[in-house]
């Protein structure tokens, strides 16, 4: 069908066409930013869930909330490469000039900016000159301290401002342990003192053990809103409602044939959906277009999203996956999987936490490991078709 008015959207934090199914966690979000409004205490919620489950839209939107509600927000994306320090300096840079806008620079405003200026200093970030007049703050070189004393002063600026600061951190299982640990106590402290500072957080579901391991009392702080594939219900609306609205219908085949391949993943949906209204001549879609659509869909994502995966893997990774990919979609006991392979537990755990690091895997309970992409396992099996039991081969 026609092409130009193809409603559906494949593609990293692209907002769906029907934000289906999510209406709790939304609500959620906006309860947790009206009762820091009233001066509440209130705990951050971190959106797990594998990829393509759309933390990141979700993430996005708790952040349009947010600025509709009238606070004041700085929302980015964790990676590898750089500490916290480096992610955060700018954005709380802009983050401040935000709050700043709502009246002239008052004596908390000044004091935070200096923080952060000397914050910025210390921990070697480049931020442009600005002269405050305002003597230069103490900061001690240790994150924990100094970034507690940061947020602490930029909630204090924002209570100032009768706003609420809201820092929105995406991919939050790529920070590091020390990082992450400096993060929990800064917001501990906000807690505390019922600052008008929020935090929200989107990762993959390995970050609530990270959390965990880095502050104990990290469970207390963050409360851990699970994103998971659609129901059934939520799924036939992503489908049908943008179509609907296109004057385009699915027969009830097709859209089983299409629950039943894409397991009610956002992504796939989207995915899917993509690929039938291209197939389909006319309205309705028929369970033949979405068969064709399954085939076309599975070759597409196999030269993309799959492979650039799988090809971030070194070669013992990519093997370590394959034998998980022997136990399916289920999370597979990591003892078992290093049978497999003719390893050792011992020989094999640091490759699997190599394959949980680079974020293709995590651990939903001890000694257990699964894929953190939906149908990855099938992906592996049609990638790698000759890995042979190398336990059996060995042994
Ligand atoms: N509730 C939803 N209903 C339908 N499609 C969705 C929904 N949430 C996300 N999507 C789609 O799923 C895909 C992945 O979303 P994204 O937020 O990037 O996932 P994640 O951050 O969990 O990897 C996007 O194409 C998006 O349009
Ligand atoms: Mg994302």
């Amino acid at each position: 069908m026609d092409l130009i008015n193809n409603p559906y959207s494949p593609g990293a934090g692209v907002p769906p066409p029907e934000l289906a199914g999510r209406e709790n966690i939304l609500r959620d979000a906006e309860n947790v930013i009206k009762r820091v409004q009233n001066g509440h205490a209130s705990q951050s919620l971190i959106l797990l869930g594998l990829r393509g489950v759309g933390k990141t839209v979700l993430l996005n939107r708790i952040d349009q909330i947010a600025e509709n509600l009238g606070c004041e927000t700085s929302i980015f994306e964790a990676d590898m490469d750089r500490t916290l320090p480096q992610l955060l300096t700018q954005q709380l840079h802009r983050l401040l000039l935000k709050i700043d806008r709502r009246k002239r620079m008052g004596d908390e405003v000044k004091k935070a900016f200096s923080l952060l200026q000397a914050f910025a200093g210390i921990f070697r970030v480049h931020l442009g000159e600005f002269e405050l007049g305002v003597a230069r703050p103490m900061v001690t070189g240790d994150l924990a301290i100094d970034l507690t004393d940061l947020l602490v002063s930029i909630g204090e600026a924002a209570k100032a401002r009768n706003t609420v600061a809201v820092i929105l951190i995406d991919e939050v299982q790529y920070l590091a342990k020390d990082d992450l640990g400096a993060l929990i106590m800064a917001l501990h402290k906000i807690s505390q003192r019922k600052l008008p500072l929020l935090f929200f957080g989107a990762g993959l579901p390995q970050f609530a053990q990270l959390a965990g391991d880095a502050k104990s009392y990290s469970e207390r702080l963050f409360t851990y809103p699970a994103v998971g594939p659609l129901d059934p219900d939520g799924a036939r609306m992503a489908l049908e409602e943008p179509a609907r609205r296109e004057g385009v219908e699915f027969e009830a085949g097709a859209l089983e044939e299409i629950l039943r391949e894409t397991e009610g993943y956002p992504f796939f949906l989207q995915v899917w959906g993509s690929h039938v209204w291209q197939i389909a001549q006319s309205s309705p879609i028929t369970a033949a277009n979405a068969r064709e659509a399954s085939r076309k869909a599975e070759a597409a994502l196999d030269e993309s999203f799959f492979k650039v995966r799988f090809e971030r893997l070194t070669e013992r990774q990519q093997h370590y996956a394959r034998a998980m990919a022997e136990f399916g979609n289920d999370p597979a006991n990591s003892t078992a999987v290093a049978n497999l392979l003719g390893l050792t537990v011992k020989q094999a755990a640091p490759i699997r936490d190599e394959v949980i690091k680079k974020g293709m895997a995590y651990s939903p309970k001890r000694g257990l490991v699964a894929f953190t992409v939906p149908k990855f396992d099938q992906y592996m099996k049609r990638k790698m078709p000759d890995f042979t039991n190398q336990g059996e081969r060995n042994g």
